[in-house]
């Protein structure tokens, strides 16, 4: 039941991806290829699937935000483009593919990660059915998540602390930001589209919280345990790179244990919620058994 909604929302996600791409005129056709590449060539959708969860878990209008979730998508798949870049992790698979700068160079894929991620706002303004100031708070959020106060910022953390033993607390605002805070604004921009209550909202942004914390602790474990065919992208890449992750600075066992006590928090948060928030329920302990 819950895969089964996961995989129509994917596929409903994936053509919103490409109708936003046809429409829009591109100068340039090798620019063009280079971002149908990276945003149509697979991935879990499970942004814009949040985002549409947070809605339906609210008043069950998910359907209605179809665009919104695209454009978030959009923001994620440029961060993964650039994050695979030889200055950065230096990548040369993702989502079971070559990675972009692999196949269009290094040049082309700096240009096609930035495009992405301007072209998420230009997609976020065509969001339908809402009134505008809406959409400004949601354009607000993803502003912040996307940029220094969030996902870059954590991204330079990130950087920062190859070949350190940093504090917890530092690992944890670094995960915060560079895989959380995109999380939180897909569950925020969900929640603020559907017109959520100020309690409503802040229980999402709880659940959202520990939801990208959780994520991110079993990326860095796949990073370890994973399979590479699978999974779609390389393992070890943290261990080549001498990054800071819950495994190496604690260990195999106690990021899984604090995969799972993270996993109860959001599952804690939703603790005002219905049936109609079984399927962020779900979501959240899928990550204790996720592969992929
Ligand atoms: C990978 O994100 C990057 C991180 C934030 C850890 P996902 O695991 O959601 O990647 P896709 O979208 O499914 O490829
Ligand atoms: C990066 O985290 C998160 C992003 C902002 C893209 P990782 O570097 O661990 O992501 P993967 O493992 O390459 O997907
Ligand atoms: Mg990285
Ligand atoms: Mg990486
Ligand atoms: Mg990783």
């Amino acid at each position: 039941m819950f895969k089964n909604v996961w995989a129509q929302r994917r596929r409903a996600v994936e053509e919103e991806l490409r109708r936003a791409l046809d429409q829009t005129p591109s100068l340039n056709p090798t620019l063009t290829e280079a971002m149908q590449y990276s945003l149509l060539g697979g991935g879990k959708r499970l942004r814009p699937i949040l985002l549409m969860a947070a809605a339906d878990a609210v008043n069950g209008s998910g359907e209605k935000f179809l665009t919104t979730a695209a454009a978030i998508e959009m923001i994620h798949t440029y961060s993964l483009i650039h994050d695979d870049l030889p200055a950065m992790d230096d990548d040369d698979y993702r989502r079971g593919q070559l990675t972009n700068h692999k196949v269009f160079g290094e040049a082309i894929a700096i240009l096609a990660g930035d495009a992405l991620l301007t072209l998420a706002f230009e997609v976020m303004l065509r969001q339908k059915g809402v009134a505008s100031t809406v959409i400004l708070n949601v354009v607000d959020e993803m502003s912040r998540a996307a940029g220094m106060s969030g996902m870059v910022g954590g991204q330079a953390i990130d950087l920062q602390s190859e070949g350190k033993a940093i504090e917890l607390e530092t690992l944890r605002r670094m995960h915060m930001g560079k895989t959380g805070a995109l999380f939180r604004a897909a569950i925020r921009s969900g929640a603020i589209l559907a017109g959520a209550s100020d309690e409503k909202l802040s229980a999402l942004t709880k659940y959202a919280e520990a939801f990208g914390l959780a994520f991110q602790i079993t990326d860095d474990i796949l990073d370890v345990t994973g399979d590479e065919k699978t999974l779609g992208k390389p393992t070890g890449s943290d261990a080549r790179n001498k990054k800071s992750t819950y495994v190496t600075l604690t260990s195999l066992d106690s990021a899984r244990s604090m995969a799972e006590r993270t996993v109860e928090e959001a599952t804690e948060a939703l603790k005002n919620f219905g049936a109609e928030a079984d399927f962020l329920r779900d979501l959240v302990r899928y990550l204790l058994e996720r592969n992929k």
